[in-house]
């Protein structure tokens, strides 16, 4: 049996803010496996982002264990968290607002390299840096320009470049493509699946849209409001959704063949997503649910393995599995 790389238990990540606790994520637990992609989807707002973040260690956490290659991330010093963290990088959303304009490509691209002491010599390092935007189909010419002369596209690739210096084992990509354009989003995803097979490298791969993710993760976990819902592999999620949550997530999205597009039913999520400042006891989706049953109201279900692989946290999961 593998072995997982990243062994999330029960993390938590609370802010406080005026009225009360913002509990961004909620008790969420799942692995990812060595090499693999991991899509993590949901509304806006439901703590993708702060998943990401606070399992890298760049958020402290509220309360959980980040058990990575072994060792619980989370009781590392600063000093050995600070050797750990070229292990861990993340690639953000907007490539518009993540790279500082006023730096080189050859700045931003070599700036772990400086901080991590890597190269003893400019020079080295500079090679080093081309390599980089070699990997990521940029060249050297590109080396002494500024984030501005680029496009979308090639800004994430600088973002990716940086993110690759330090050889990094694991990457958040915090939607990486949600910001280019259609005809660009294609080109970036083969990138990112080219290097993670070039470097064994491993993925959590964030994203709003189920049929985004599909084609690029093993599995996918679905959240909703800090809490995880459901989690399957990438097609039986897709062919076998257990939680209401996830059938409407589905449900929205069309399907290219007309029959079955005519025989599926579109479920119109009803009411706003509910805040998550002080959620109340029970589950989280139950004001939104056409299945919720009295017991939803009062108990959070548990996130359990529902069938092989195959967990949802949903009082009547049982009465749902196909
Ligand atoms: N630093 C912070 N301080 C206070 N609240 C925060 C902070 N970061 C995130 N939040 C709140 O935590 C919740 C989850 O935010 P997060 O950014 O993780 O969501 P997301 O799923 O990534 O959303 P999106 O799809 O819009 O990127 C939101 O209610 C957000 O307002
Ligand atoms: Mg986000």
């Amino acid at each position: 049996m593998v072995e997982p790389l990243i062994s999330a238990r029960n993390i938590k990540k609370y802010f406080n803010v005026g009225k009360g606790k913002l509990k961004a994520v909620d008790g969420i637990s799942f692995d990812i496996y060595p090499g693999e992609t991991f899509g993590l989807v949901g509304e806006s707002g439901c703590g993708k982002s702060t998943v990401g973040r606070t399992i890298i260690r760049l958020y402290e956490p509220t309360d959980g264990e980040l058990i990575f290659d072994g060792k619980n991330i989370y009781e590392l010093s600063h000093s050995e968290m600070r050797e750990k963290r070229r292990d861990f990088q993340m690639i953000f959303q907007d490539p518009y607002a993540s790279l500082n304009p006023r730096m080189t490509v050859e700045e931003i691209v070599g700036e772990p390299l400086e901080i991590h002491h890597i190269y003893k010599s400019y020079k080295e390092r500079s090679n080093r840096v081309i390599q980089l935007l070699k990997l990521v189909g940029l060249n050297e010419e590109h080396a002494l320009r500024f984030p501005h002369e680029f496009s979308g596209g090639q800004r994430q690739r600088i973002g990716i470049a940086r993110a690759l210096a330090l050889n990094p084992k694991f990457i958040v990509c915090d939607e990486p493509i949600s910001a280019l354009d259609v005809s660009i989003q294609a080109q970036v995803v083969n990138l990112l699946k080219e290097l993670q097979k070039k470097f064994g490298l491993t993925y959590l791969f964030i994203a709003h849209d189920l049929s985004m993710v599909r084609y690029i993760s093993d599995r996918v976990g679905v959240m909703y409001l800090g809490q995880m819902m459901e989690l399957a592999k990438s097609e039986e999620l897709y062919i076998n959704p257990i939680h209401p949550y996830t059938m409407a997530l589905l449900s929205a999205i069309p399907i290219p063949d007309p029959d079955i597009q005519r025989g599926r039913k579109r479920i119109v999520l009803e009411g706003d997503v509910p805040s998550p400042i002080n959620p109340k006891e029970g589950c989280r989706f139950v004001d939104r649910c056409s299945h919720a049953i009295p017991k939803c109201n009062e108990i959070t279900p548990t996130f359990e393995e529902i069938k092989k692989d195959h967990f949802i946290a949903c009082h009547r999961g049982k009465e749902f599995v196909k």
